[in-house]
């Protein structure tokens, strides 16, 4: 059984499927599983209908809503629901402390929990003293964290990098483990907390080094070098490894700026002042403004100012705008009484609630977004964008013909020969070659 239905649990049910279990996947939105039962999947992630309806076809699959369930009769329960962040930067745990106090009342028999989840490191020991310790039927408590990337979150089930199991209890550890066997992948077995941290570290070091090339790509500006250049240059020694070294507006998404908040309030509450964190939090707030900085020492004040947003997701490949870098520059637009225009190849509106439906208008495609602007900002390196036709964009704007490339995924050759002026992330040499 699989609870909560998000991504995580969603490619969870997938991802076991494939392999052969049979698995029931438990949501608490009504609406979500009746979805699901109508082969209707309410998230962008390729390829991800095409294995459930496959699995849904070969009946492995079956969805249910939590009152659905009153017996709990599965050796293995996978907890993925969400931890949110407090407002205090803490993780918000309730969700989970919900779900297993929810399997406590409903088990028949012996079972191991899974938590997916992201829980900070501790959380896994305090729960099992709390809840499930000296509890009539024995449960095992495994943390099996998940490093799955929206949108490509199958190809990260199928091919890991390597498989994480913390827990206390040998025979649970190989149980969780013979669940990949299927699956050609290094296993680290340790202990519950050391696991938990490795979740947090992971992604804490992958904003580390995304701040880190921000900070390069400042000093590019500064020195007049070209940030994409060096970022190849660093990245090619195997010790630095090159990914993660795209300068740019900084991460977003439901993961980075969450954990590392947590794992920020986590070393504070207990004592540890994580500096090297608190910076990396530090840049990345400061790049999303950047863009903004840019529009003004071109165009003066923004006031009336017609200026195009291309992207909203987070990052190309989702429908995901939690955190979006994007957003906050058009709110940054918006106060400065920019006249704004968006376009998104997938994400085709927003939460009323987080702009005024006058303030903005969605283009029916790019170059009706574009039209009549002075400036466009590239928020999302969608293909779209890189592969679009630039003369065309220049015939329909106005001047200066601005391009601020939020995410350095245009060629600046290309874009300078097309007339424009282009303003990148560090890249003050890179229309020089
Ligand atoms: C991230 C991790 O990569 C996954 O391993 C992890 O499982 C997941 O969080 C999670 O904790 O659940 P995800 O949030 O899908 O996955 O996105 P990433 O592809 O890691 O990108 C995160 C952000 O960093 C995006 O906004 C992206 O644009 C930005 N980024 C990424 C950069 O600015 N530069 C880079 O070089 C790479």
């Amino acid at each position: 059984m699989v609870i909560g239905l998000g991504y995580v649990g969603l490619v969870a049910v997938a991802g076991l499927a494939k392999a052969g279990y049979q698995i029931t996947g438990v949501d608490i939105n009504i609406k979500k599983i009746n979805s699901l039962n109508n082969g209707k999947i309410d998230i962008y992630e390729p390829g991800l209908k095409e294995v459930i309806d496959e699995a849904r076809l070969n009946q492995r699959i079956s969805f249910k809503n939590i009152a659905e369930i009153k017996n709990i009769d599965c050796g293995i329960v996978i907890i993925c629901v969400g931890t949110p962040s407090r407002p205090d930067g803490a993780a918000d745990l309730s969700q989970v402390e919900y779900t297993i106090e929810w399997i406590k009342e409903r088990t028949i028999n012996s079972l191991t929990i899974i938590m997916k989840s992201t829980v900070p490191p501790g959380t896994g020991e305090l729960l099992y003293k709390k809840y499930l310790a000296g509890f009539s039927y024995k449960i095992n408590y495994i943390s099996n964290p998940e490093f799955l990337r929206e949108g490509q979150a199958l190809k990260d089930w199928f091919y890991p990098d390597r498989i994480v199991i913390g827990g206390n209890n040998n025979k649970a550890i190989e149980e969780v483990s013979a669940l990949y066997d299927s699956l050609n992948a290094r296993i680290v077995k340790l202990d519950i907390t050391s696991a938990e941290l490795i979740k947090y570290a992971a992604n804490a070091f992958l904003a580390t080094k995304i701040s880190f090339i921000n900070e390069i790509a400042c000093l590019c500006d500064c020195l007049g070098a070209d940030i994409n250049s060096v970022a190849t240059g660093i990245g090619l020694d195997n010790r630095i490894g090159e990914g993660f070294l795209k300068a740019g507006i900084g991460y977003g998404g439901s993961c980075f700026p969450k954990d590392v908040r947590a794992l920020n309030f986590l070393s504070t509450i207990n004592g540890h002042n994580f500096e090297l964190l608190r910076a990396t939090i530090i840049v990345n707030s400061r790049q999303r403004l950047l863009p903004v900085q840019k529009l003004r020492s071109y165009l003066g004040n923004l006031v009336n100012k017609n200026i195009a947003v291309l992207g909203l997701t987070f990052k190309p490949g989702t429908d995901d705008i939690r955190e979006s870098p994007s957003l906050d520059i058009i709110r940054l637009l918006l106060d400065e009484g920019a006249n704004v225009s968006i376009y998104d190849p997938i994400r085709k509106n927003l939460n009323i609630n987080l702009f005024r439906k006058d303030q903005i208008r969605f283009g029916k495609n790019i170059l009706d977004t574009v039209k009549g602007t002075e400036a466009v900002v590239v928020a999302t390196e969608w293909d779209q964008f890189i592969d679009t036709n630039w003369s065309e964009i220049k015939i329909v704007m106005n001047e200066p013909f601005l391009i601020v490339d939020g995410r350095n995924c245009l060629d600046p050759c290309i874009i300078n020969n097309c007339g424009f002026i282009y303003s990148g992330i560090g890249r003050a040499k890179a229309h020089e070659r």
